[in-house]
């Protein structure tokens, strides 16, 4: 691998307008953490740098919601997030916050430069205005009934029912969400980055000198270049934020996406005034972003084309951008608090942080999504850090105490097994510098646990406790080549589990010893004493599992209840009405799509009663290959009705979940076919 001079990790600012939860670690902070702490092993030259993202429309919006300023949710997100880091063992050199006056300073003299330069274009658009409140309209704050599903709570860049992106122009009935008003169109002033003007510039170095890049990275930056780049504004009508630095700009802001990656050279002002330049301006420097899967247009083409266009920085050589971690299987959430919160973890979980550092490098959604489930999560520390890395470490240290009073044995004669072991704790440190390197840190803490488990079997197969009767000698052998194995897990875990490594180093009483003797296993003398044992992992017992599960359950409930926005019931009948309608069960024998329709299927359902045809619009959530054997409720004495050319006879009974999705109305257990539903 190349060796750079200077090396400048960056992680994602995290909004402070709420605590950071494991989706954010598992995606950017955890994998930073890991390669700026084995830089430093190595001995390099590394800034690793961090802060709060505190400028933007969600702060102002979580702001409205809570009825105080802005600076108040800042202040309160941004002291619980870089608390919540430290204890984690985030090593940041510098965690710092966009409102500060350095930030400001330099991302107002960044704008600067470009305006003068004359790398903006100026132009008037119409948008949305609140007469009432007499400001323009964030996307955000505009409300109406989304023009695809009808949902009447659409925003203006979203509708959250169907998830269609939207432009506030299409809202139907638009209403401003700051004072109810319907607001009204007014010609605004914006400055623009034309985009366009990059394009061969960020074709030639993306999609030509960065093949390497993650494919998940590589492929989402080619497809917004085919897609063809836009101006993008870099203003914003707004009161939160970086006043615009020229004339005419009064009331303007900077864009929160154009001053938070500027973010990344304040805070390595704040940390280096005089040095700052040699990790941002200089070639043998090497920068690289950790971010998540949704800043990647941001770090990969707008960023760059800034600091192309100001022209005195070097362009980041990698941005090894995660995917997204789910939990339980739904998306992570902040609003409906979906999620499992760093801080909250750490108060549930005292001393387990290496556990949770260890899951999500572990699962981390390196290609793709995963899921964090906490089942997973008590299974890996479990059965992997307490019974493999844990386990080998404690016996090792038991037996040490109890037969050489905690004093590392001297060898006698190395036998195969000694040599064949020793050879391959020699190659992990290879394999694991590899991985790390090229940012697959899944494979790199595979690669070490892998140490743990040669440990583990040398020694089990080894039995010392069998043979310290009758050959002391040999079991000497034997201890001091586990000691040393022990040795090499404490300096290789490291920068993946510091806590539990800082624990081992001072168990073995370990000197300061490089990373590059890693693979020698004469790294304890004998005669080294060492502390007594303590525990390093410990079980995870089912009950803290269950408290978690619990108070994601009832969240389930709270989210659905509050997601379901019931129609209203419909009139009164009688009983005699209702008992018209004749529901059973039945099952269906077979499925297929009816053809130029999306919706619509055609099913073949055994009543009970009869074998019939019923036509339901259920293709857009069921394939065809799954429906058969499934049990129905059915409407069996509903007229025949013809849909797109086939006679269905009768209708099936299906709920609507919180997503809109069609789901079967069916008994709690099977029944016969023809049961009668009353
Ligand atoms: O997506 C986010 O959470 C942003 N606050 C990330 C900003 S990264 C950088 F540019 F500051
Ligand atoms: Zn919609």
């Amino acid at each position: 691998m190349k060796e750079y001079k200077r090396y400048m990790v960056t992680s994602a600012l995290p909004y402070a307008n709420g605590p950071v939860h494991i989706g954010h670690l598992a995606g950017v902070y955890v994998p930073a953490d890991i390669y700026a702490r084995y830089l430093r092993l190595r001995g390099r030259d590394v800034v690793f740098v961090g802060g709060s993202d505190e400028h933007g429309v969600p702060i102002t919006i979580k702001a409205r919601k809570e009825g105080v300023s802005p600076k108040e949710i800042v202040d309160r997100y941004h002291a619980l997030i870089k608390e919540s880091f430290e204890r984690f063992g985030i090593s940041f050199d510098v965690y710092s916050r966009t409102t500060s006056a350095i930030h400001h300073q330099t991302a107002s003299d960044f704008f600067k430069t470009l305006y003068e330069k004359g790398c903006f274009v100026e132009k008037e658009t119409e948008q949305y205005y609140d007469e009432e409140a007499q400001q323009f309209l964030a996307d955000r704050y505009i409300t109406g009934v989304c023009p695809y599903c009808r949902n009447e709570r659409a925003y203006g860049d979203q509708c959250e029912q169907c998830g269609t992106s939207l432009n506030p122009i299409d809202l139907i009935n638009p209403r401003s969400a700051l004072s109810g008003s319907v607001p009204v169109m007014r010609a605004t002033k914006h400055w623009y980055l034309p985009l366009e003007n990059y394009d061969s510039f960020l074709r030639k170095w993306i999609l030509e000198e960065h093949k390497e890049w993650k494919p998940n990275v590589y492929g989402q930056c080619k497809s917004w270049l085919d897609l063809g780049l836009q101006p993008r504004a870099v203003t914003r009508d707004l009161d939160w934020g970086i006043p615009v630095p020229i004339e005419g700009a009064e009331g303007k802001v900077l864009y929160v996406w154009f001053d938070a990656p500027i973010g990344y050279i304040s805070n390595t002002r704040e940390l280096l005034p005089d040095t700052w330049q040699d990790y941002w301006k200089s070639d043998d420097s090497c920068i690289v972003h950790f971010i998540g899967k949704d800043n990647i247009v941001f770090h990969c083409i707008i960023f760059p084309a800034m600091l192309k266009a100001e022209g005195s920085y070097v362009l980041p050589r990698n941005v090894p951008a995660n995917e997204f971690l789910n939990l339980e299987n739904d998306k992570i959430s902040t609003t409906r608090n979906w999620a499992v919160w760093l801080h909250e973890y750490l108060d549930d979980f005292p001393g387990k942080e290496d556990v949770l550092r260890y899951v999500l490098t572990a699962n981390a959604p390196e290609t793709k999504d995963n899921n964090f489930t906490w089942k997973d999560f008590q299974d890996r520390n479990n059965n992997e850090l307490v019974a493999i890395y844990g386990n080998f470490v404690n016996r090792t240290m038991v037996l040490t105490h109890r037969y050489f009073n905690g004093k590392t044995p001297e060898t006698s004669l190395w036998t195969d097994v000694d040599r064949e072991t020793m050879q391959e704790i020699a190659l992990i440190r290879e394999k694991v510098e590899n991985a790390l390197e090229n940012y697959r840190f899944r494979e790199a803490l595979k690669e070490a646990m892998s140490l743990a488990r040669l440990g583990n079997k040398y020694l089990a197969d080894a039995e010392p406790w069998k043979i310290i009767k009758t050959d002391e000698a040999r079991t000497r052998t034997i201890l001091n080549l586990a000691l040393q194995l022990t040795t090499n897990m404490a300096l290789l875990f490291e920068p993946f589990l510091p806590f539990s490594s800082a624990k081992l180093k001072n168990m073995l009483r370990l000197p300061d010893i490089p990373w590059e003797r890693i693979g020698e296993s004469d790294l304890l003398p004998a005669g080294h004493e060492l502390n007594k044992p303590v525990l390093l992992f410990e079980k995870v017992e089912d009950d803290a599992i269950e408290k978690q599960l619990q108070r994601l359950g009832s969240l389930k409930t709270t989210n659905a209840q509050q997601d379901c926005k019931a129609a209203p019931a419909k009139p009164d009948i009688l009983f005699d009405e209702f008992s018209t309608i004749d529901i059973r069960t039945g099952t269906i024998l077979e499925a297929a799509k009816v053809p130029k329709t999306d919706k619509l299927m055609k099913l073949l359902v055994d009543t009970g009663i009869d074998k019939r045809t019923i036509v339901s619009g259920i293709a857009p959530y069921f394939t065809p290959e799954e429906l058969p054997g499934k049990q129905v409720s059915v409407v069996v004495n509903l007229a025949p009705r013809t849909l797109k050319g086939v006679v269905s006879q009768g209708m099936l009974l299906l709920a609507e979940d919180a997503d809109g999705k069609l789901v079967f109305v069916v008994p709690e257990r099977a029944v016969a076919n023809g049961s009668t539903i009353s």
